[in-house]
């Protein structure tokens, strides 16, 4: 298997950092192919705009799908946009690692979504969900939180996870993706304090995440999905025809 870690965090040692080098062993260890695509590191430019796009359909106006489609149909994709599509083309999983921000993926990933997931080429109205382009590929979020685990409970302070994960999985799976159940690494303050403490009981937390990722990772083949309602689902208008069973919501069973 060839693996694609989409690594967003601009520390490149922080415990975001620590999980992708995890991921990157434990895969290896495997036999599989493992690469890193640092958003980051790599200066991927988040933000959709005219300036991408010097062969422009519409000189005067600027549309995000209109110029996606006709860069697509052209051959003139903006290269960084070209190249993450190669490696997303090579693999059979993504991880992608990113810290929680403001109860989302961070802007850097976003607009990744929103550059490199190209209309016309990569979607269209009738090739998206489970029609998607990448269909038969995986994907999971590995994700990392300041508050604690309890706060993620039901009522909790930190807000429903899975309410806040949804636009980021639900648009993988529009883009065909079949979406395993996230890895949350729950109370990360940061590796300085790892670093200052790693002795203590704080460092055995980290620890602990280190090794459930890793196991994680190690049991890919057992891994359980997240299931979103597919076509079949879905009226004329996309609506739910019937009431929607428990196969076809979000769960985390
Ligand atoms: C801009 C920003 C927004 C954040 N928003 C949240 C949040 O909504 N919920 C949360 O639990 N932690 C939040 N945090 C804390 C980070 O999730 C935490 O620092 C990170 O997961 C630690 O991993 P790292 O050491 O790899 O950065 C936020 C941090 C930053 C910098």
């Amino acid at each position: 298997m060839h693996v694609l870690i989409v690594f967003c965090h601009p520390e490149a040692d922080s415990f975001n950092g620590v999980l992708r080098d995890v991921a990157v062993r434990t895969l290896r260890k495997q036999g599989h192919g493992v690469e890193v695509a640092d958003l980051h590191a790599e200066g991927f430019d988040p933000v959709e705009r005219g300036c991408h796009y010097p062969q422009r359909k519409n000189p005067d106006w600027f549309s995000g799908m209109d110029e996606q489609r006709h860069a697509s149909t052209i051959g003139s994709l903006p290269d960084d946009v070209a190249r993450e599509i190669e490696r997303l083309e090579r693999a059979d999983l993504v991880v992608f690692q990113f810290p929680l921000w403001w109860h989302s993926q961070p802007a850097m990933l976003k607009g990744w979504f929103d550059r490199v997931f190209v209309n016309g080429a990569l979607y269209t109205s009738t090739m998206r969900y489970d029609r998607g382009y990448f269909r038969g590929k995986r994907a999971i979020c590995s994700l990392t939180t300041g508050a604690p685990e309890a706060a993620f409970r039901e009522n909790g302070r930190g807000g429903n996870i899975d309410t806040m994960l949804w636009p980021t999985q639900y648009s993988l799976y529009y883009m065909g993706f079949t979406i395993l159940q996230p890895f949350i690494a729950h109370g990360v303050q940061g590796l300085s304090d790892f670093v200052r403490v790693e002795e203590s009981r704080f460092g055995d937390h980290l620890e602990g995440h280190k090794l459930a990722w890793s196991q994680r990772l190690e049991n890919l083949a057992m891994a359980e999905t997240v299931c979103f309602p597919g076509w079949k689902d879905w009226d004329e208008q996309g609506h739910a025809a019937a009431p929607a069973g428990n196969e076809t919501v979000l769960t985390r069973a």
